[in-house]
């Protein structure tokens, strides 16, 4: 997957500068044309030298070492890559790309490119730990970088925690594992809801439920990720909206019933991460419900079920629903398929720790007609979403909808 690819390999200065070596070898042994970008102080701890002489190609460390007159190095390296990888990634380097700060040969390469980025930190835990830190990353990420996790261990610095760069050739699998993908739904639409939804009392007051909205936007990320041209109908969100989707605010469910269903005949996929309400207040108020007496009673109506309604109109599309369960994870899963004429379920057990609404991890199990097709261990919702994508573009591959 990785052979003529050209992967601009950025390397900031911490101490496991040195295995941004071992990675630019094994790139290069894989078949990748590797320009290797160095900070200063990523000097300091390995040379230029043995870059060079791994990745067969001149190391580039400063903006104004312009070698070739016909072009300007750092716009031609962005124009020309079809990854960039950092590794390793400092705190600083990831700042400064959060913030646009350009003032280096590695910096200015960055912002001027418009390809995949993927970023594998290493530092100290508690610097991998401060929100700064934490809140760039999410910055970054939400913008479409793609992070390869530091693996815990000894740190350069005597604690054994979590902050050590991945192992080069985890990140290597990491990157041969988004080439697979990259591309492979292109020309494909992938529809995606997300969040949970309002049913309004009063102009003040509404029923929802705790639902982040980040299972959804992962899914819609890691389907971009892969090619697809993605809409998100979402609902009551706290998480962000990944780039380079496009994303419809629905609030009740009957809105999002109304959105997903015009948009349907021209889907392909169909994902629906969202908590839809099951009922709504039979009466609603233009002004605020003012108190009266002790007890209130306030009369529900169902919802429209919008994955059945999917699922009853459903010609060509690929439809995949969720089940949030407390038990009996399994049964309902499968009821909830045939029920609701799906193609797949994504089950999860909420009441597990790390899974469920409002938690950056999942554990779930996606069913087809046929039972059981894969349990994923517990991982980041992001990993979930590329799993279960990976699933969806077997399932069209087998049904001939894949090239
Ligand atoms: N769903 C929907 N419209 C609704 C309710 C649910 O489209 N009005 C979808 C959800 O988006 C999810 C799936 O149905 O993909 C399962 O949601 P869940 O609440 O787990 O199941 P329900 O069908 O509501 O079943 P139950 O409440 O009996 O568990």
């Amino acid at each position: 997957m990785i052979q003529g690819k050209r992967i601009v390999l950025g390397i900031t200065g911490g101490i496991a500068a040195y295995k941004g070596a071992a990675l630019c070898s094994k790139l290069v042994q894989a078949g990748a044309d590797v320009h290797v970008i160095m900070t200063e102080s990523a000097t300091r701890f390995i040379t230029p030298l043995t870059l060079q002489t791994l990745s067969r190609n001149a190391v580039h460390i400063d903006t104004f070492d312009e070698r070739d007159p016909s072009v300007v190095s750092h716009i031609h390296l962005a124009d020309h890559a079809d990854l960039i990888v950092v590794a390793p990634a400092t705190a600083n380097s990831i700042a400064k790309l959060a913030n646009g700060i350009a003032d280096d040969m590695l910096s200015t390469t960055l912002l001027a490119a418009t390809c995949p980025l993927l970023i594998a930190p290493a530092m100290n835990v508690h610097m991998y730990e401060h929100p700064a830190v934490v809140h760039n990353m999410e910055l970054l990420a939400s913008r479409g970088a793609m992070f390869v996790e530091p693996g815990t261990g000894q740190l350069a610095c005597g604690y054994v925690a979590k902050g050590r760069l991945a192992e080069p050739e985890d990140i290597a699998a990491a990157i041969g594992a988004w080439f697979a993908r990259s591309g492979i739904l292109s020309g494909k639409k992938v529809l995606v809801t997300a969040g949970g939804t309002i049913e309004r009392l009063d102009p003040v007051r509404y029923l929802t439920n705790d639902s982040s909205g980040k299972m959804g936007f992962a899914i819609a990320e890691a389907a971009r990720l892969m090619g697809a041209e993605v809409t998100v109908v979402a609902g009551r969100t706290t998480a962000q909206a990944p780039a380079g989707v496009q994303v419809i605010r629905a609030d009740s469910a009957q809105g999002m019933l109304e959105a997903v269903l015009s948009l349907y005949p021209e889907t392909d996929v169909v994902v629906k991460a969202a908590a839809v309400a099951d009922y709504r207040p039979v009466q609603t108020y233009d002004q605020k419900l003012k108190k009266t007496g002790e007890r209130l009673v306030l009369e529900l109506e169902r919802t429209t079920d919008i994955l059945q309604t999917l699922g009853e109109r459903k010609t060509h599309q690929l439809l995949v629903g969720f089940a949030a369960e407390t038990q009996d994870v399994e049964r309902y899963a499968l009821d909830k398929l045939k029920r609701k004429n799906c193609d797949l379920i994504v089950a999860n057990d909420v009441s597990a720790e790390g899974s469920g609404f409002n938690v950056d991890t999942n554990a779930v199990q996606v069913y087809g007609p046929e039972g059981l097709v894969e349990a994923l261990p517990l991982l980041s919702k992001r990993e979930t979403a590329v799993r279960i994508m990976d699933v969806i573009a077997r399932r069209l591959r087998a049904a001939g909808g894949l090239a």
